[in-house]
């Protein structure tokens, strides 16, 4: 009998999960092997709702943004099912047999790489692929994604630079990533920022502010402030460390006071990049102006090295399968391939080390990375 693989996306989107859809399908389809794609991540395993992918399924979406397969970030232990959220691995692993499948192809971020372990180790034959814009999953050189998110950020930079300049104004922009700096660091050094702030630096607001009124002195009567979505200011740093050892201690003893007081301090941090701009006009008297890049970020075509680097991935799971190598993710490394245990890979997040040479390089060209 030939062989059937699953394959889902999970987490947010990113710009390259079509291409690697396209190419683990395609490749499959030259070898006989069926591919039954799963909607909307997870729940779409669970709910049985699938769509098969080949032939004309797989025309035309190599360049096409987002997922084919709808995606979401619900998690198979912690499934919101009516009000409740329940623990839906047992239905995942049911309809995987029902589909007689012989792998699960997981395509997701740190997130998806966690609840994948989780269906391994309740038997299933699973492979991962790294995608996430944020660029922080372990043992990978990079994820798809990544590339063609800093492509949009670094162009918005390009662009706020002109309008920065005529109007001599602080712009400060947001950039995503979550808890890893590398698209604001990327970005603000390909386009040339002032200012990077990224969560593995706490900044200290009054080195910014220096830094601005010294460029303002020399004649640079603006400056680009690119700042990452968690980027936190020493005295947050502080708190957020502090709230975080609470909720440790608590969770020994059972008690739920520090949860809700970080999930508080969590929406306080929501706002920081505006609290940042208006801090930084009463320091330097200079007028601000905030831009938050937000989705824009993960929408639209991917980058030509993300649709490369997504054909490579999704062809190389085929590979894998067929060699019966389960329970790794599929890692880019250098111009080839490597199978990475995924124990190694869950719950693990990579951010950016204050060795990387795009930092000695950002502090070489003079940016102020606010420490
Ligand atoms: O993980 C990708 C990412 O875009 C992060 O950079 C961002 O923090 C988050 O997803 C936003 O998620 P959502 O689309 O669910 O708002």
């Amino acid at each position: 009998m030939s062989m059937s693989i699953g394959v889902l996306t999970a987490g947010g989107d990113t710009p390259g999960l079509n291409a690697a859809l396209r190419g683990l399908g395609k490749a499959a389809e030259s070898i006989g092997v069926q591919v039954i794609g799963f909607y909307d991540g997870f729940r779409g395993l669970m709910e049985n709702r699938m769509l098969h992918l080949e032939g004309s399924t797989l025309s035309g979406i190599l360049t096409i943004g987002g997922t084919i397969l709808g995606t979401s970030r619900d998690k198979p232990d912690a499934m919101p099912v009516g009000n409740k959220l329940l623990d839906m691995t047992e239905a995942m692993v049911y309809n995987y047999r029902r589909n007689h499948l012989d792998a699960l192809v997981c395509l997701g971020g740190g997130g998806t790489q966690k609840s994948a372990y989780k269906l391994m180790k309740k038997g299933l034959n699973i492979i991962t692929l790294p995608k996430t814009i944020d660029n922080d999953i372990v043992l990978t050189d990079v994820s798809f994604g990544f590339d063609s998110a800093l492509g949009v950020a670094t162009e918005a930079i390009d662009r706020l630079h002109s309008t920065a300049h005529s109007h001599h104004r602080i712009i400060v922009v947001e950039v995503m990533g979550h808890n890893a700096g590398w698209l604001a660091l990327g970005a603000g050094l390909a386009g040339g920022a002032d200012v990077i702030l990224i969560p593995e630096i706490p900044y200290d607001i009054a080195q910014v502010a220096e830094a601005i009124v010294r460029r303002s002195r020399a004649g640079k009567r603006f400056s680009i402030v690119a700042v990452s979505e968690g980027a936190m200011s020493r005295q947050d740093y502080e708190e957020y460390k502090r709230l975080q050892s609470n909720v440790e201690k608590e969770n020994k003893k059972g008690k739920k006071k520090g949860q809700a007081e970080l999930l508080e301090f969590e929406t306080y941090r929501r706002g920081s990049t505006l609290r940042l701009a208006t801090r930084l006009e009463e320091l330097t008297a200079l007028e601000s102006r905030v831009t938050i890049l937000g989705h824009l970020q993960r929408g639209g075509a991917p980058s030509a090295a993300d649709r490369l680097l997504a054909t490579r991935l999704g062809t190389a799971a085929v590979f894998f399968i067929q060699n019966q190598r389960f329970g790794v993710m599929i890692a880019a490394r250098g111009e080839g391939v490597e199978a990475v245990p995924l124990e190694e890979v869950a719950g693990k997040r990579r951010v950016v080390p204050l060795d990387h040479p795009w930092i000695a390089s950002a502090r070489s060209v003079g940016t102020c990375l606010g420490d």
